[in-house]
């Protein structure tokens, strides 16, 4: 399903030859020798866009792998937020998304000067910050966390400290139940995630009752209690890698069941579909408006680039760099 209301960007270099299937991933690779660039890629983007990357993965462990990059340029195939602490990390690298229109629901359900209210009202409070946020609302936030590494760094945090988490209520929900913390919610959520239909699961867990459900914690509190296993997509990967079971029903973005194709080739992986759709994809717009195409011609043009003010990026690096020292001492 491609995006209906997203604007689409007028793409530098439209006019030039375009390259076609194979010899356009050729193309794309030879560009980023030239340029001494790199790929990265989240599992939700197109399975072709996944191919061509240096490295594919969760939120997490993007940033961990933006940190350490020596590339000069890195082309962010993902959403706004992920470019945009891949900028804050690498100030001095040239960070690329292939198209700008790439937003995000959930960051875009947290306005920053709104946030920033919200927090002033509770100034006992430390403030847990989702990664899917813009940067300046990362700027008004204590730690920032990814759904690798969430539960660990609430836990971090004296039981006695009020906590903010923002914005998604289905994963500060679900922190909230499995470490039995208080945390007050900001009242966000994911288009995609929230769309999974309980009574189409259930008609699947019918359907196949050996099948083990995995499902990413942004997901409703009533989707997330039929889990097998709740977590982050590089953790739903991984389950389904080690699991002695066969057959999974995938509760997520469509797009991570390509890499559990590769990684577990003799599975089988079932997609569970949204309520408001017979399709099996439930396919986050934002993620699929990268193609191979504007990959090409972004690092072509070297535009479109992502830029952070700098005032909100040494603000926003502050939390960033706190998930990321936390993260490496737990070994996450
Ligand atoms: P992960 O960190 O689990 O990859 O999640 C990113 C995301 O956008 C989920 O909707
Ligand atoms: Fe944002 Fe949801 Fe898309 Fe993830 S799947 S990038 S949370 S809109």
């Amino acid at each position: 399903m491609k995006p209906k209301n997203t604007p689409t960007t007028s793409l530098p270099n439209a006019e030039k030859v375009m390259p076609q299937g194979e010899e356009l991933k050729k193309a794309i690779r030879n560009l980023c020798r030239e340029k001494n660039a790199v790929i990265m890629a989240h599992y939700y983007t197109e399975a072709d866009v996944q191919e061509v990357a240096d490295f594919v993965g969760d939120s997490l462990a993007l940033a961990q792998q933006a940190a350490k990059t020596e590339a000069d340029i890195i082309v962010m195939c993902g959403v706004h937020f992920m470019g945009e602490t891949n900028k804050i990390l690498c100030p001095q690298k040239k960070v690329l998304l292939p198209d700008p229109a790439a937003t995000c629901s959930l960051a875009e359900s947290c306005p920053a000067d709104k946030f920033a209210e919200f927090v002033k009202q509770h100034p006992d409070h430390k403030v847990i910050s989702y990664v899917n946020t813009s940067a300046a609302t990362k700027a008004v936030t204590d730690v920032v966390v990814t759904s690798s590494n969430a539960r660990q760094i609430v836990e971090s945090f004296p039981e006695d400290q009020p906590l903010i988490f923002g914005p998604d209520r289905n994963l500060g929900g679900y922190i909230n139940s499995i470490t039995g913390r208080n945390m007050l919610l900001w009242d966000g959520a994911c288009h995609v995630h929230e769309r999974f239909s309980v009574v189409k699961l259930v008609e699947l867990k019918k359907q196949y009752p050996q099948a083990k459900v995995l499902v990413h914690p942004e997901c409703k509190g009533a989707i997330v209690k039929l889990a097998d296993k709740v977590g982050s997509t590089a953790a739903l990967l991984r389950y389904a890698i080690d699991s002695e079971a066969d057959t999974f029903l995938v509760v997520t973005e469509s797009g991570i069941l390509h890499e559990m194709q590769k990684k577990a080739p003799g599975k089988q992986f079932i997609p569970v579909p949204p309520e408001d759709s017979a399709c099996a994809c439930n396919e986050c717009n934002y993620m699929r408006l990268v193609t191979l195409e504007k990959v090409y011609r972004c690092l072509q043009a070297e535009a479109p680039e992502v830029e952070v003010p700098a005032d909100i990026a040494e603000a926003a690096l502050r939390p960033i760099q706190a998930m990321l020292e936390i993260s490496e001492r737990l070994g996450l």
